[in-house]
């Protein structure tokens, strides 16, 4: 499958959504949620704010936002793909029932401009056809002033150790495993993503073109993943 082919990306979560998050857990020894988690100490989303988790696939972001505000009321989840939503509602209609979730492109929302106070992505601008159409959507539906934080895996460009790192632990880590799983395929597109997504300062730029005021990039996990911060 080849990174820009929405309807193939689209399936293929699809075709996930059911391992998804027990292999996240597997595949990250569970400090996906430790990074998410940074991610909101750092935006501090508050009670009364209006937030929209992009590319929310099976919507443990959005539930961990709704936890961290101590309510799951003017919390939004999108996605494309329609079953990793299905497991979603499932996971949270008992204790984040007011989630609202919108099965639709994170290109093209057709969200009122101008509407949330805060916008979180993880691991879905990587994804996308086109980071800077997804960064310029996200402005859109910001209201003006509003926070983002963009969590994904850093993009390496040129020779580095921390480069190589990446490269054996999805080459021989996640791949073998995903494979025994019969899900090999599916989980060597992270590798395939990773080529031509922007590096840190090259989506600090996009952004900055896309229409954010203020950008900045932080690295975590040893500078295995990024969190891009921007205000509308
Ligand atoms: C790697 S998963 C991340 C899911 C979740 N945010 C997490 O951190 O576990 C990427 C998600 O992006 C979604 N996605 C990819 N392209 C999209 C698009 N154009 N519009 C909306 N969602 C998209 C996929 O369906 C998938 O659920």
């Amino acid at each position: 499958m080849k990174p820009g082919d929405d309807r193939a990306i689209e399936e293929m979560f699809n075709s996930i959504s059911s391992k998804y998050d027990f292999l996240n857990d597997m595949f990250s020894f569970g400090f996906h949620r430790f990074w998410k988690r940074k991610l909101l100490d750092i935006l501090n989303p508050t009670l009364g704010e209006k937030w929209i988790d992009l590319c929310c696939g099976t919507g443990d972001m959005s539930m961990l936002l709704a936890r961290y505000m101590k309510s799951s009321e003017n919390i939004t989840g999108v996605d494309s793909a329609s079953q990793a939503l299905l497991v979603a509602k499932e996971r949270s209609k008992e204790n984040y029932s007011s989630i609202e979730w919108i099965n639709c492109d994170a290109l093209e929302t057709n969200l009122p401009s101008h509407q949330f106070d805060g916008l979180l992505m993880a691991y879905g601008l990587r994804n996308l056809s086109s980071s800077e159409a997804g960064l310029r959507e996200a402005c859109r539906i910001l209201k003006p002033g509003g926070r983002a934080g963009i969590l994904d895996f850093r993009s390496f460009q040129g020779a580095s150790i921390q480069g190589l790192f990446q490269k054996v632990y999805l080459s021989l880590y996640v791949v073998p495993i995903a494979r025994a799983f019969g899900l090999g395929k599916e989980y060597s597109y992270i590798r395939k993503s990773l080529v031509k997504f922007p590096s840190g300062s090259q989506q600090i730029q996009l952004a900055l073109s896309a229409g954010f005021q203020k950008a900045e990039y932080i690295t975590l996990a040893m500078g295995q993943m990024g969190i891009l911060l921007l205000k509308a």
